[in-house]
């Protein structure tokens, strides 16, 4: 893979997916990476299409150092999964709803739920925090950076 072309998808594109992509794009930026990645996210759903991330995710994100108000939410498209190289998915919902929208097997093979990348972690899927308190999101935080450490680790060794 020359310039890995990377899609994180949930279902909103306002609150887990961002977060991956701002988590990965700090990660990678760290570590000299930034300019040889190309990295985006979007969700499953239309409904929030041209939103910025939820507040309280882009709250417990910037305490962090991660900025993520340039943001906005777009839908993915069947396009998406052929143009992109690594696809992850939050949780099982989205994972199934990518598949099934896959136009070619190919497609579909490069969708994987993120933290497969992390099996150490107790949990496989990053929960939906938009309906839970505040603590939710400190928690999808702490996943997203486990796993976007794994796929710089696994890049960086390619
Ligand atoms: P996300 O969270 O999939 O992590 O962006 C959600 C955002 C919005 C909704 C559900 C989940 N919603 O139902 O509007």
């Amino acid at each position: 893979m020359s310039t890995p072309r990377i899609l994180f998808v949930c279902l909103g594109n306002i609150c887990r997916s961002p977060a991956a992509e701002g988590v990965f794009r700090a990660r990678a930026e760290q570590a000299g990476l930034l300019t040889q990645l190309d990295i985006d996210s979007a969700g499953t759903g239309d409904w929030h299409v041209g939103h910025a991330p939820d507040e309280r995710m882009q709250r417990a994100a910037q305490r962090r150092g991660y900025p993520l108000d340039a943001l906005r939410a777009r839908q993915v498209t069947p396009q998406d999964l052929v143009h992109f190289d690594l696809i992850f998915a939050m949780d099982e919902q989205n994972l199934s709803d990518l598949k099934a929208m896959a136009p070619t097997d190919e497609a579909a093979a490069k969708i994987q739920l993120f933290l497969s990348l992390a099996p150490e972690l107790a949990e496989h899927e990053v929960p939906d925090p938009y309906y839970g308190g505040p603590d939710g999101f400190d928690h999808v935080l702490d996943l997203i950076e486990v796993a976007s450490d794994a796929l710089l680790k696994r890049l960086s060794a390619q």
